[in-house]
């Protein structure tokens, strides 16, 4: 025997096992409801209107997964929350992310079974694989879909922005500009933790009464504005900060390129314009989430990518940003930094 360990690849190979079980707990709010009380297999099966099969493979396979804790063993057993589950998971927690994997359950889930045929062709494999209309307007023209795309952008992002919020150096800055702003979060939470910040968050016009919705419940339509338009067609509001959070990573070379123009232009001298993804490691080595994100831009998109830092570097030098920083972030992902 070579002394070789295959377990690795097998843990990868067969990792849509604990992928789909996770997703379909989220799905069936198994989280949610053991917020309120823990619950032995049969109360879980009963709440969740199971098959009595499911049980109790579903929960000890989620306890498995650390993502639930069981006290006792057998019948009599009661599960509950571990503590990352109650934060992330239930529903009716502020900290909820579940919204990605909402959408992950609903539609990358699926989506991800054709990549075979999307590396081959270099097509989309979404909505628009059929039909080829561009992917916001077809998913946007189901208000249940744009609702449901929001929450997932908005689960994805919650952890970074607000560490960007928390790091970013913003004492020498007064406007924010967040371009594809969404829900608005990222506006929201820079002028929660900085009080002398005004913020714009920028995105299509279908977006914005979502966005004036969340302002509205954060408290700060005094210094957050939800703006309608169109990034390609109209120029960018102009700020001291122009953010964009998982924008450029939607968007083949051409545009990207075109993004990071318009963002040049509409920042002052020593102004910065920031990008939030899950940025790639130079080498394109190490950052597996960023590169398998660049994988599902192909799903999405087709001839979109992610990048890396000194991709984003370089494509700035092209327009005149001068100075550069990378602020890691959560996880995977980071800030890239240009200074105008
Ligand atoms: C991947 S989401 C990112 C959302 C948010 N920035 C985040 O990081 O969580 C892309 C956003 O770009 C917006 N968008 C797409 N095309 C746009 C356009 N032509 N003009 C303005 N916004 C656009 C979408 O509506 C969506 O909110």
């Amino acid at each position: 025997m070579s002394g070789l360990d295959p377990s690795h690849i097998l843990q990868i190979g067969m990792g849509f096992f604990a992928s789909k079980t996770l997703l379909s707990a989220v799905e069936l709010e198994l989280f949610t409801k053991l917020a309120r009380q823990p619950m032995t297999g049969k109360e879980i099966a009963a709440a969740l209107q199971l098959h009595p099969r499911a049980i109790p493979d579903l929960p000890d396979a989620l306890v498995a997964l650390k993502l639930l804790q069981r006290e006792g063993d057998g019948p009599d057993a009661h599960y509950s929350n571990t503590p990352e589950s109650a934060l992330f998971l239930n529903r009716d927690s502020p900290g909820y992310i579940g919204g990605i994997l909402e959408m992950a359950n609903a539609r990358l889930y699926r989506f991800w079974a054709d990549l075979t045929e999307a590396l081959r062709t270099g097509m989309p494999q979404n909505e628009t694989k059929h039909s080829g209309e561009p992917m916001f307007a077809k998913l946007y023209a189901d208000p249940a879909r744009l609702e449901q795309f929001m929450n997932a952008m908005s689960g994805i992002s919650a952890g970074n922005f607000k560490e960007f919020a928390r790091t970013f150096d913003f004492s020498t800055f007064r406007t924010l500009c967040d371009v594809g702003g969404a829900t608005g979060q990222l506006s929201c939470m820079v002028a929660a933790a900085h009080p002398h910040m005004r913020c714009t968050s920028f995105d299509l016009l279908e977006v914005v009464p979502i966005a004036t919705r969340k302002i509205q419940q954060a408290g700060l339509t005094d210094r957050v504005t939800a703006v309608g338009g169109d990034f390609f067609a109209d120029a960018l509001p102009k700020a001291d900060v122009i953010t964009m959070g998982m924008i450029l990573h939607d968007w083949n070379l051409e545009k990207k390129k075109l993004l990071i123009r318009k963002a040049y232009d509409a920042l002052p001298p020593g102004g910065a314009f920031v990008v939030i993804e899950a940025l790639i490691d130079d080498a394109r080595r190490e950052n597996a989430f960023g590169l398998m994100m660049s994988l599902n831009m192909l799903i999405e998109f087709g001839d979109a990518f992610d990048y890396s830092g000194s991709d984003f570097m370089g494509w700035c030098r092209e327009v005149g940003f001068r100075d550069f920083t990378v602020i890691p972030l959560t996880g995977p992902s980071s800030a890239a930094v240009a200074y105008k």
